[in-house]
């Protein structure tokens, strides 16, 4: 069963709906493949109604961003007992949060680059005096995905448009330190680094069109990067997903500098899965063709309360 993301207003609020849209046809159409029945739900406010009526097996989720990543959606799949794909409500949650993500992270001794956080309601008032770091920093917000909500503040006057932009999204207001350096992105399938791909975006940063828009990036597998940085990337991604205890497939984003260290920015819990998308590109570079990473990801669904 593959989900796709809901007609309802609360549905549509998540500004990644045509990200998961693209995921699910993507991934029903290879399940079929493979010969599974499958059912397309587009999930809105009667999900627990269509989901008791469509007594399916297996949901295999295939949502972005709040309510199909932050853990809401698993948390209704444990409560009616049936088994899913991906990573565990706690884990969703964690993966979707950046601020208690980031917490983890540093206590488990990976690398975060610094950072402040500012409730949305001071978006307005944040100024770079607040930061110690300086400009250029990079201003987000906790609780989106698909770079919604991110600015890279290059002049002290564009910092408050950036700010109130942002806290117009989920979660409280990050701002970080720029880092200059590869962006490396790196896929965990059950707990081991399938590999580490490179980006290089079109635009200033891997912005929403970058990410989505044929053409946006550049993509190099295996990232460039010599072996025991590129080792070193892999190690941070499978540390980080086993930290926020992830299960299934997870991507984990980070730039790393020239000096080689893997500074993490986050963890993508339910990464793109379009036949394009940077997971797949990883699988297919190590012999795991997209359907047979979505019949892996379906073999390890269960419940995990
Ligand atoms: N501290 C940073 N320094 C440089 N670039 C950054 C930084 N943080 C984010 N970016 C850029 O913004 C993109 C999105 O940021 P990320 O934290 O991964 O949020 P999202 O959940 O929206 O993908 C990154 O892929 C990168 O291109
Ligand atoms: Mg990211």
């Amino acid at each position: 069963m593959v989900w796709q993301e809901g007609r309802d207003a609360l549905w549509r609020a998540s500004s990644e709906r045509d990200v998961s849209l693209h995921t699910g046809k993507g991934c029903a159409d290879a399940l079929r493949e493979r010969g599974y029945e499958v059912a397309l739900v587009d999930v809105d406010l009667e999900v627990a109604a269509r989901l008791r009526e469509s007594r399916i097996d297996v949901a295999f989720i295939a949502l972005h961003g709040r309510f199909g990543e932050d853990g809401a959606i698993q948390g209704l799949l444990e409560s009616m007992g049936i088994p899913y794909t991906g990573s565990g409500v706690l884990a969703s949650a964690l993966g979707m949060d950046k601020v208690h993500s980031k917490l983890l992270f540093r206590e488990h001794g990976l690398k975060v680059i610094e950072y402040r956080v500012f409730p949305s309601e001071k978006a307005g008032r944040v100024t770079v005096g607040d930061l110690p770091f300086g400009l250029p920093a990079v201003v987000k917000p906790a609780g989106e995905g698909s770079s919604v909500g991110v600015h890279i503040v290059r002049e002290a006057d564009s910092l408050g448009e950036a700010c109130r932009d942002a806290a117009r999204y989920k979660g409280d207001l990050i701002v970080e330190r720029y880092l200059k350096g590869m962006e490396v992105q790196v896929a965990v399938l059950n707990g081991e680094a399938l590999g580490a791909i490179e980006i290089v975006p079109k635009h200033e940063f891997y912005d929403y069109e970058s990410k989505y828009l044929p053409g946006g990036s550049q993509h190099f597998y295996p990232a460039r990067l010599p072996e025991t940085h590129y080792r070193a990337a892999c190690d941070a991604a499978e540390k980080a997903h086993s930290v926020l205890g992830c299960s299934g497939v997870t991507r984990s984003d980070f730039i790393v500098p020239s000096d080689g260290s893997p500074y993490i920015l986050e963890v993508n819990t339910l990464p793109g899965m379009t036949a394009t998308s940077l997971v797949p590109e990883i699988a297919a570079g190590n012999g795991i063709s997209f359907a047979e990473l979505c019949e892996r990801l379906l073999e390890g669904a269960a419940l995990k309360a």
